[in-house]
């Protein structure tokens, strides 16, 4: 049996991968599939949390017991996120969020041309992530998820401190790691120098390792 020790807390968890429209059938997009966004909010659940979870994009059924709120575009994450921070005592963000997002939609699908097509103009959307990091509630423990290809710790650090996030999970990326696969490895990194191994397993034992993380984070405060 696991112990309810996020009974009584709010917790918020962005899953899946936002999609950035060009026009009304295509988009930019990534491989993330919502797996380990979908493993956070069971085991949450399992824990006695509320659960809130922002779903861009996810092709999996609903996680029993938590409340879904799905999502397209990383605008739409941010303000779901936000909505639901305002009461959360922690929000994990597994979500992959487009970084950039085409800087103009066409109202009408993008024609073939003979001559070479027109480059995509892209502009940056907020980091959420950083948001979050700056309008916390006190006592709020904020998560973020970091996908590196190299260097891995190094820019862990430096992205856990960016985003004045209490926690970041760091797993490698690429040649068949991480997107899309049941089980996961990762690093999480603390702000307060911390640093926690999870062998490779499960996206539920990340998960759950997470929330052990997280708990020991919220310490004494009494639930609202
Ligand atoms: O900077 P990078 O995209 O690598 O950071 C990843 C973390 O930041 C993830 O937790 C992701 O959910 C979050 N993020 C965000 N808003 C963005 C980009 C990433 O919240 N625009």
């Amino acid at each position: 049996a696991t112990a309810p020790d996020l009974a009584g807390r709010h917790v918020v968890v962005s899953a899946g991968g936002t999609r950035e429209a060009l026009d009304p059938v295509r988009f930019l997009g990534n491989r993330s599939s919502g797996l380990q966004g979908h493993a956070l909010a069971r085991t949450a659940v399992a824990r006695g949390a509320r659960v809130t979870l922002v779903a861009a994009n996810v092709a999996l059924p609903d996680p029993a017991g938590a409340e879904v709120v799905p999502v397209g575009s990383a605008t739409e994450l941010r303000a779901a996120v936000l909505d639901a921070a305002a009461t959360a005592d922690a929000v994990v963000m597994a979500a992959a969020v487009a970084d950039f997002r085409p800087a103009d939609y066409r109202e009408s699908k993008i024609k073939k041309v003979d001559a070479e097509p027109e480059p995509i103009r892209l502009v940056k959307n907020p980091d959420i992530l950083a948001e979050l990091g700056e309008t916390r509630r006190p006592g709020q423990v904020i998560v973020g998820f970091a996908a590196e290809t190299h260097d891995v710790l190094p820019n862990g650090r430096a992205k856990l401190a960016r985003k004045r996030s209490d926690l970041l999970v760091v797993n490698q990326v690429g040649d068949g790691l991480a997107f899309g696969r049941p089980d996961n490895a990762a690093v999480v990194l603390g702000a307060d120098g911390s640093e926690t191994e999870v062998p490779r397993g499960a996206k539920e034992a990340l998960a759950d390792a997470v929330w052990d993380l997280v708990v020991a984070r919220l310490g004494r405060r009494p639930p609202d």
